[in-house]
């Protein structure tokens, strides 16, 4: 039971719901010093460029609130940097954006990213850890170390969605796909860290969770989606029990 992963809840579709409306309800910073109380190791939120979901005064609001540590998403670019340089929250995950995309569709190309080291170096001189969510291939998670992260997040997308499409052969694939990139993590480095997300459900998560050497999942819309039906606290409960219950059966 020790041996399992942190959970970092993604709290961005609180502030989905809130924004439909343009009320100041359901507060992000409630919930998530809620998701706290039952459990959360981490809060994540993604402060995208048109800002769909989360705002700048989410992100300064929750800095001071949280009792456990800020994982601040964004994307490589000047504007985010330099809020992140104000806010200092303790990680910063960099993820690809795009516009057009409903959510985040897939890993940062660290390998064509060639300001990608400096932007890191000047997040960590202010003390920020920085994460780079990447696809589970060798030559990323390459480059991820090469430029200086403190962690990897695998992207888990194209795992969850198999799972989604009943196809098994494709599930055991992608399943096969994110365990070999956290070993290959794990032998090039002895500091990186291996976290993994996206699409995890407390029906897919245990065979991610169970996966020696991952850190900590970041999880947020099913999450948030069960929390209509049990409330926060015990959504965040349920998930980390999930974590150790047993793994999709897939040879
Ligand atoms: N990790 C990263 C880097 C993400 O961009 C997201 C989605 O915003 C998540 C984790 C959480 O994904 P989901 O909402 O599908 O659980």
């Amino acid at each position: 039971m020790s041996n399992l992963p942190l959970l970092g809840v993604n709290i961005d579709h609180v502030a989905t719901l809130r924004n439909a409306r343009g009320v100041d309800y359901p507060c992000p910073i409630q919930v998530a010093l809620l998701c706290e109380q039952a459990g959360a190791d981490g809060i994540t939120l993604h402060l995208r460029e048109d800002r769909r979901h989360i705002k700048d005064a989410d992100v300064y609001a929750m800095k001071d609130r949280l009792a456990t540590r800020m994982n601040l998403e964004m994307a490589v670019t000047e504007e985010m940097l330099a809020i992140a340089l104000d806010v200092q929250p303790t990680w910063v995950c960099l993820v690809p954006e795009k516009r057009q995309e409903v959510t985040t569709e897939g890993g940062l190309d660290v390998a064509n990213l060639r300001r990608l080291p400096e932007f890191i170096q000047a997040l960590q001189e202010k003390n920020i850890l920085v994460s780079l969510f990447i696809d589970p291939e060798f030559h990323q998670i390459d480059t991820a170390i090469a430029c200086g992260a403190d962690a990897i997040e695998l992207h888990t997308g194209a795992y969850a969605e198999a799972g989604l499409s009943g196809n098994m052969q494709l599930v055991s694939d992608e399943l096969s796909r994110i365990k070999q990139a956290v070993r290959y993590a794990k032998e090039q480095s002895d500091t990186l860290l291996v976290n993994a997300g996206h699409g995890l459900t407390r029906e897919n998560v245990s065979s991610i969770a169970c996966i020696e050497g991952i850190h900590e999942l970041n999880i947020g819309h099913s999450l948030i989606a069960d929390a209509i039906f049990m409330g926060i606290g015990q959504a965040v409960k349920e998930m980390k029990t999930a974590f150790a219950s047993k793994p999709i059966d897939i040879r």
